[in-house]
């Protein structure tokens, strides 16, 4: 995070919204960070924050051992909006009480609000809203104003007359709470006074001087994939350091059907030099042989990619930086996990390799969520092809192919994978879905082709919708769309006699079937 800048900062209580809130501020154009609950005061003044807008959260203000660090942030004297969770926390150190309700208020709500409240000014009398509590407010502290009722007679909305400190108990940064983003902008910038004004196109701006200053006269190297966050990461850095970064592509002949040859193709012409593909597909395809279990062809994998990547490092004489596209979900500590390292998925196929390389990490996008990097690609001109592109493993066709991989099966797999993404692409489905594969089972099934049988293997086609890919949902693709595609692979991929569709959700399945 950095100290320089005009920022919100927002402490996690736990709450299923927070990363919600942060994006809140940032459509608005104030920056904001997420921090845990109990991060030392000492480091708040540090980052100087002209807001603090504290989340909401599973606990109750009653319970032994909540969270319930509140007011020492009174010595800071800035603007405080609490958020459910937040607002009671808020009312308790100031006097007010909190009771359980016996039952759970979730879902819309409307709230009848009182004129005069800084923070819901400009909104209507009668408002639609989020709810999502067990305990609620009934009486507020002393010197405060109730400034919100719910239709059920929740005390929906509070704020001190003069302290600058505000109380919510519905989610202003849930869309259900249709003037949810006015209330965040009164707040940012009628109450905490902010200028505004951050983008990502003076993110980007502002990262590639950060990085040209931070990096100097160094080098850096970066293990390229061409997916989007890598993409971002190297193209800011090109942007400010030129030949100075070198971009390694290991081919390890995984990838799908003329990926390698695209990426060189797309990035060659941009980063030139900056940009080296190593073939190294017969290498991991001989480790590979005849290896059947899922967690061995990972590591198998992992530790190849390393031995090619750290042979190119060699040439690349004296990097200081190695560069990686690490996004926020990544790094945030949020109060429910037990550290940034519950959050970082366990798949991460370059894990090694800073500790190897002993060179210190350069993560110019480790601030951002994911549509945010989206944006800072368009930002620099890269196009849909590269900024909208599903998310493809490490381990590549090798995690799709169930069972031992062979050269053959690998061609196979991707001839009927590149069929299936061009048909999802003509149909305008690419982009509606999240993720879109192809998988090569070790079935052999009877079919009828002419007059002929044929006895040849089975393609799962398995297409997901999800936010975060740790829960996801099959997409409901047309029917329609599925038997052109089935009668295009069984047609033109040889090998193919039958195409299945995956329709089981994330739980109990995964995205991939290794
Ligand atoms: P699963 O299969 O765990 O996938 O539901 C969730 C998301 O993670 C991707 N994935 C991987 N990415 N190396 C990666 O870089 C891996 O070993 C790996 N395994 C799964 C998967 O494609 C999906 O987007």
């Amino acid at each position: 995070m950095s100290i320089n800048q005009e920022q919100v900062l927002i402490l996690d209580y736990g709450s299923q919204y927070t990363q919600l809130i942060a994006r809140r501020c940032r459509e608005e154009g104030v920056l904001s960070y997420i921090e845990r609950w109990d991060i030392p005061l000492a480091e708040i003044k540090k980052l100087k924050p002209i807001g603090i807008i504290l989340s909401g959260g599973p606990s109750s203000v009653y319970d032994g051992n909540t969270p319930r660090r509140i007011e020492d942030l009174s010595e800071l004297e800035i603007p405080i909006l609490g958020i459910c969770y937040g607002m009671q926390l808020m009312t308790r150190s100031s006097g007010g009480t909190v009771e359980s309700s016996p039952r759970r208020e979730y879902g819309r709500a409307v709230v009848n609000l009182r004129s005069g409240s800084r923070l819901l000014a400009g909104l209507e009398p009668e408002e639609h809203v989020w709810m999502s509590h067990g305990d609620h407010v009934t009486s507020i502290p002393d010197g405060w104003l109730q400034t919100a009722v719910s239709d059920s007679g929740v005390i929906a909305a509070i704020e001190h007359p003069t302290k600058d400190y505000f109380g919510v108990q519905f989610h202003p940064e849930v869309s259900h709470t249709l003037s949810g983003a006015k209330i965040i902008r009164n707040f940012l910038y009628n109450i905490c006074d902010a200028a505004g004004g951050w983008s990502m196109g003076s993110f980007a701006r502002q990262t590639i001087e950060e990085m040209r200053k931070k990096v100097g006269e160094e080098r850096v190297i970066c293990a390229f994939s061409g997916g989007v966050d890598s993409a971002v990461a190297a193209t800011l850095l090109h942007k400010a350091i030129g030949n100075q970064l070198r971009c390694v592509l290991v081919d390890n002949g995984l990838m799908r059907k003329n990926e390698a040859e695209d990426v060189r193709k797309f990035f060659g012409k941009r980063f030139g030099e900056s940009l080296i593909v190593v073939d190294a597909s017969k290498e991991f395809l001989e480790d590979l042989k005849g290896v059947v279990d899922p967690e061995k062809k990972r590591k198998i994998i992992g530790h190849r990619f390393i031995d090619v990547f750290l042979e190119e490092a060699k040439k690349f004489k004296g990097a200081k930086y190695l560069l990686q596209g690490t996004l926020y979900p990544d790094v945030i500590e949020s109060a429910q996990s037990h550290g940034p390292a519950a959050v970082i998925k366990t798949h991460h196929n370059v894990g090694g390799l800073p500790a190897k390389l002993g060179i210190d990490l350069l993560e110019p996008v480790r601030d951002l969520f994911k549509d945010e990097v989206r944006q800072v690609g368009r930002e620099l001109d890269l196009p849909d092809q590269v900024v909208m592109r599903h998310p493809f493993p490490g381990p590549g066709l090798a995690v799709r192919i169930v069972g031992d991989i062979t050269a053959e099966k690998v061609k196979i797999l991707q001839d009927a994978d590149a069929i299936f993404i061009e048909e999802l692409r003509n149909a305008d489905w690419y982009h509606k879905v999240s993720q879109a594969l192809a998988v090569l089972l070790p079935i052999y099934s009877v079919g009828v082709m002419g007059d002929a049988r044929t006895y040849e293997q089975v393609v799962a086609l398995r297409s997901v919708d999800t936010r975060d890919f740790m829960t996801a949902d099959f997409s409901p693709l047309p029917h329609g769309l599925l038997a052109r595609i089935s009668s295009r692979i069984t047609g033109e991929v040889r090998g193919i006699n039958r195409v299945v569709y995956d329709v089981t959700s994330k739980p109990p399945g995964t995205v991939e079937w290794e």
